[in-house]
C-alpha cells in the first residue's frame, strides 16, 4: 500500500507529508473549531437531529478535524497512508489529553470492524484518487463503514475560483514558512490528472526547511465526482456547499470550495 503512494510523489528533498509538523504549520490558518461547528450543523440538519457519536477522517494528515471532534466528546478515528502522519496525529491528540484511534491504511481499500455516523475527506484529499474506477471503489468502501443513513463529507478545492490561493505564508510561534501549491501557470482546472509542484521553505522551530516536490493529483469536476457517486450506488447527494459557511452555495462563482454532503443509501 505504501509503495503506491511513494510512486506518486517525487521529492527533491523530504516530502511534505513525511514531515507532518511542517504540513501542520503550513495549513494552520484553517479555523478547525469553526469548520467542525458548521459540519455538525449540516449533519444535524440532514439527519433531522440524529446524534453524532463517531467520525472517521480519511487521508487525515494531522487529523485536526478529528481532534476537534474528540474534544467535543465525539469518538474519532483517523486513517492515513503515511505512517509519519499517523504517529504525529496520535501524539498531537495525546498532548491534549485525548485518545485518537489511528489507522495506517489506503483509503481506497481499507477494512475496519467499526461503523461510523460520519466520514470526512477534507482539504482536497480526493486529489489523491486519480481514476473514476478508484473513486467508485473508494465510495463503496466508505459506504460499507457507515451506519445506516450515515453521511460522507467530501471537500474539494475549486482552483477556478477568484478566491483560490496557491501561495501563502505561515507565521506563528517558531514557524516562518512560505508555501506554494502548484506553480503559477499550472492550470489545474484544465487537466484531470496533473503533476502539481509543491514548494515549502523557511524555518520550523529552529530547523531550516526546503521542500520541493511534484505530486500526482487529480482535480475532480462536479460532473466527474457526481457520476462516480451515482455509479457507486452507495450514496445520494444530500447537500452541496461552496464553503464552510451555513448558507454558502456551490453555484457562487467566488466560492473557494466544493463541499458535498453524501447520504448512505439504504
Ligand atoms: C492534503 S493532505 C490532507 C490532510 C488532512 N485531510 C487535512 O485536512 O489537512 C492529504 C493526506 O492524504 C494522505 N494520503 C494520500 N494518499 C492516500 C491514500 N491513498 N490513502 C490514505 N491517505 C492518503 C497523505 O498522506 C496526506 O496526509
Amino acid at each position: 500500500m505504501q509503495a503506491d503512494y511513494v510512486q506518486d510523489v517525487q521529492a527533491t528533498s523530504s516530502s511534505l507529508y513525511q514531515t507532518p509538523r511542517v504540513y501542520d504549520a503550513a495549513f494552520s490558518h484553517r479555523d478547525f473549531p469553526a469548520e467542525i461547528h458548521v459540519l455538525t450543523e449540516w449533519y444535524l440538519s440532514v439527519t433531522k437531529g440524529e446524534p453524532l457519536a463517531s467520525v472517521l477522517e480519511l487521508a487525515a494528515g494531522p487529523a485536526n478535524h478529528s481532534i476537534e471532534y474528540l474534544s467535543r466528546g465525539v469518538s474519532a478515528t483517523a486513517l492515513d497512508i503515511c505512517p509519519q502522519m499517523i504517529d504525529y496525529s496520535a501524539q498531537k491528540a495525546r498532548q491534549r489529553g485525548l485518545s485518537l484511534r489511528t489507522v495506517n491504511a489506503n483509503m481506497l481499500n481499507f477494512r475496519l470492524r467499526d461503523r461510523f455516523d460520519m466520514a470526512m475527506l477534507l482539504t482536497d484529499s480526493a486529489c489523491h484518487i486519480h481514476t473514476s474506477k478508484d473513486m467508485i471503489r473508494h465510495l463503496r468502501c466508505v459506504g460499507d463503514h457507515l451506519n445506516p443513513g450515515g453521511l460522507y463529507v467530501i471537500e474539494l478545492t475549486k482552483s477556478s475560483s477568484p478566491n483560490y490561493i496557491n501561495k501563502w505564508s505561515a507565521q506563528e510561534n517558531g514557524v516562518d514558512l512560505s508555501i506554494e501549491w502548484g506553480a503559477n501557470g499550472e492550470d489545474e482546472s484544465r487537466r484531470t490528472v496533473s503533476a502539481t509542484t509543491v514548494s515549502v521553505s523557511g524555518n520550523v522551530e529552529g530547523q531550516s526547511i526546503e521542500i520541493n516536490e511534484t505530486i500526482k493529483t487529480r482535480s475532480w469536476s462536479q460532473f466527474a465526482l457526481e457520476k462516480a457517486i451515482t455509479a457507486s450506488g452507495s450514496f445520494t447527494v444530500a447537500r452541496r456547499y461552496g464553503d464552510f459557511l451555513t448558507g454558502s452555495s456551490i453555484n457562487d462563482n467566488s466560492a473557494p470550495r466544493l463541499i458535498y454532503i453524501l447520504r448512505k443509501n439504504a
